[in-house]
């Protein structure tokens, strides 16, 4: 299917690695120009190459750090002057801080304070200086990666599920205010995604993969590409009216009818 992106803007943050360098693949994979967001320049200058020589779009990498206004605002210029704006934006993060804990053992302020700048400050920060990019449009596609803990909580992810309902809240404000301005606001939500081909921390260990693996009727890990496809449908021309909604990606780990 022809998502019709092809030759639209997209910024993702947290490019450099996982999630966010293959969701900038897959949208470069249906013509969309792309700009990289994380904090490591070697990575996404790289990533940037890699995208341009595969896809033969346009990729630009914006070396910095969602928690810093300064850079979030450089991110905003180099969009507007490489690009005049930009037409969809993926907001991805860094994870909640390792290891998981259960909720009382959650005890020390620096790893609160920590999950909250890198997902919640960190997303409303991208998002209120690139969203004004599209107002002037009047088009564009938001979509925030989240977590299936916001519906269901996932065993000792308070830090992170928290945090993610704030960004789901927050982008139904947002998917409220400027849908009239031909903007939706959307959600992805995944559960029990493998990321075991990291080289660095895994998500979970060995014995939480095999328990995890079993919340899910698919009896298995989902794979990136399974949220990939999610992200670029909602970014498409089609998806004009999905907006407000959080679409989880979790195997049937939710136990709830809707
Ligand atoms: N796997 C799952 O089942 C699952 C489920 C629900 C939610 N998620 C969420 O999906 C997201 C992506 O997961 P992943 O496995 O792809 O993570 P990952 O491989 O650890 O990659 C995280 C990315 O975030 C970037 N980053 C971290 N802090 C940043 C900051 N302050 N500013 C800018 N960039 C920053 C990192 O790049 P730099 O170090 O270069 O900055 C890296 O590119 C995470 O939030 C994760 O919690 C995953």
């Amino acid at each position: 299917m022809d998502l019709k992106i092809n030759g639209k803007v997209a910024v993702i943050t947290a490019a450099s690695a996982g999630l966010g360098k293959n969701i900038a693949h897959a949208l470069a994979a249906e013509g969309v120009h792309v700009v990289l967001f994380a904090r490591s320049a070697d990575k996404l200058t790289a990533l940037a190459q890699e995208i341009t020589a595969k896809h033969g779009v346009r990729a630009v990498a914006v070396p910095g750090d969602m928690r810093v206004a300064a850079d979030v605002k450089r991110l905003a210029d180099t969009v507007n002057a490489t690009f005049n704006g930009t037409d969809i934006l993926v907001l991805n993060t860094g994870r909640a801080p390792n290891p998981l804990r259960a909720t009382l053992d959650e005890t020390e302020e620096e790893r609160w304070q920590e999950a909250y700048q890198n997902q919640l400050w960190g997303t409303i920060q991208v998002a209120k200086e690139m969203v004004p990019q599209m107002l002037k449009k009047q088009w564009g596609r938001v979509i925030a990666i989240t977590s299936a803990s916001v519906k269901q909580p996932m065993p000792h992810h308070s830090l992170s599920t928290v945090f993610r309902a704030g960004v789901t809240a927050y982008m139904k404000h947002l998917a409220n205010e400027v849908g009239s301005c031909g903007i939706t606001v959307n959600c992805v939500a995944p559960a029990l995604i493998d990321t075991s081909h990291r080289t660095g921390t895994a998500a979970y260990t060995p014995e939480q993969a095999e328990a995890r693996r079993k919340l899910t009727p698919l009896g298995r890990m989902g794979e990136q590409d399974e949220v990939c496809g999610v992200v670029a449908f909602l970014a498409s021309t089609q998806a004009g009216f999905i907006t407000g909604s959080s679409i989880s990606v979790d195997g049937g780990m939710i136990g709830s009818l809707l």
